[in-house]
């Protein structure tokens, strides 16, 4: 039985252990470093894992890393960790911005590095990760990653680094996306005359039957809107307005927004 060690006890550790014990891996499987004693009661309270305050323990007998902490101090806490990882487990960092190369050289020796970049709705098992290698991983290596992930919903594998960036604008900042849309549709559907809870709960259900659909059907997303838009009909009426205020020009500048600023944070990491 492999060995998993996270280091960081905070909301994507959380998730993901939470995924991963919800989905057969065995809470004595997994051990977390994490400082707070209050976020070491909550998590065996939560998942049964075993928890504690030093991450060199926690990583000891570990055959997988996860590094869960915050961008800002995940130099210090690799390099501190560096020692303790002689027998070279997978590293797997869920770090926003933080590139392989500077995790590597900050644990200074050879051993498979993975940069994971999930997203929030893994708080319900609903997540969409990209994941990205530059290491030869063994089959058995590669299916335990995606097992974890899996754990948490969907996750994919891309072939270059730079694409972690657009995976970040995507599914990465992609959630609020969403809830900007239903913010707007729940706003217009009150100035129409709907009550607030109905305003909310339509769009809400709208939303997930759409997902739904799109994702049930096999069939593509252009393809459902042109079988749900009669000519001359109310769907078209919208559609044609969106459309002439162009509304793929304007996630076309929002998700390149979002990668460049990708880029520029993964810049203060990248000397
Ligand atoms: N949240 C998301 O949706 C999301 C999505 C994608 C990626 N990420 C990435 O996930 C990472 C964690 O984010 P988060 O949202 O989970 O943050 P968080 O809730 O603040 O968790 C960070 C955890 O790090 C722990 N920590 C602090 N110093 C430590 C040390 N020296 N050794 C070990 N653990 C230490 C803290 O532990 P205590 O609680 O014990 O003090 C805290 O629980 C970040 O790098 C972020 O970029 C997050």
């Amino acid at each position: 039985m492999s060995s998993i060690a996270f280091i960081g006890g905070g909301n994507m550790a959380s998730c993901i252990i939470g995924g991963m014990v919800a989905n057969g891996f065995d809470p004595l499987q997994i051990r977390v470093g994490t400082p707070s004693q209050s976020t070491r009661d909550r998590l065996s309270e939560t998942t049964g894992t075993t928890s504690m305050a030093d991450n060199h323990a926690a990583v000891a007998q570990a055959d997988t890393v996860v590094l869960a902490v915050k961008p800002k101090i995940m130099r210090q806490v690799v390099e501190d960790l560096a020692p303790a990882l002689s027998h070279k487990p997978i590293i797997i960092s869920v770090a926003a911005g933080i590139p392989v190369a500077a995790l590597k050289q900050w644990l200074g020796s050879e051993m498979p590095v993975i940069r994971a970049m999930p997203n929030t709705p893994s708080m319900v098992q609903a997540g969409a990760t990209g994941l990205f290698t530059q290491s030869d991983l063994t089959t058995e290596q590669r299916s335990l990653v995606d097992k974890i992930f899996q754990a948490i919903g969907y996750s994919c594998w891309v072939s270059r680094e730079e694409l972690i960036d657009a995976v970040i604008a995507v599914s990465g900042s992609g959630p609020a996306y969403f809830f900007l849309v239903l913010e707007a549709m729940q706003n217009v559907a009150q100035e129409l005359g709907l009550p607030e809870q109905i305003a909310e709960e339509l769009s809400l259900h709208t939303a997930l039957g759409a997902s739904r659909m799109a994702m049930e059907s096999g069939i593509s997303a252009a393809e459902l809107r042109d079988q749900v838009t009669s000519p001359g009909g109310t769907t078209q009426a919208a559609i044609q307005s969106f459309q002439q205020h162009g509304l793929e020009d304007i996630f076309r500048s929002a998700m390149t927004s979002a990668v460049a600023r990708a880029q520029e944070m993964s810049k203060d990491f990248s000397s």
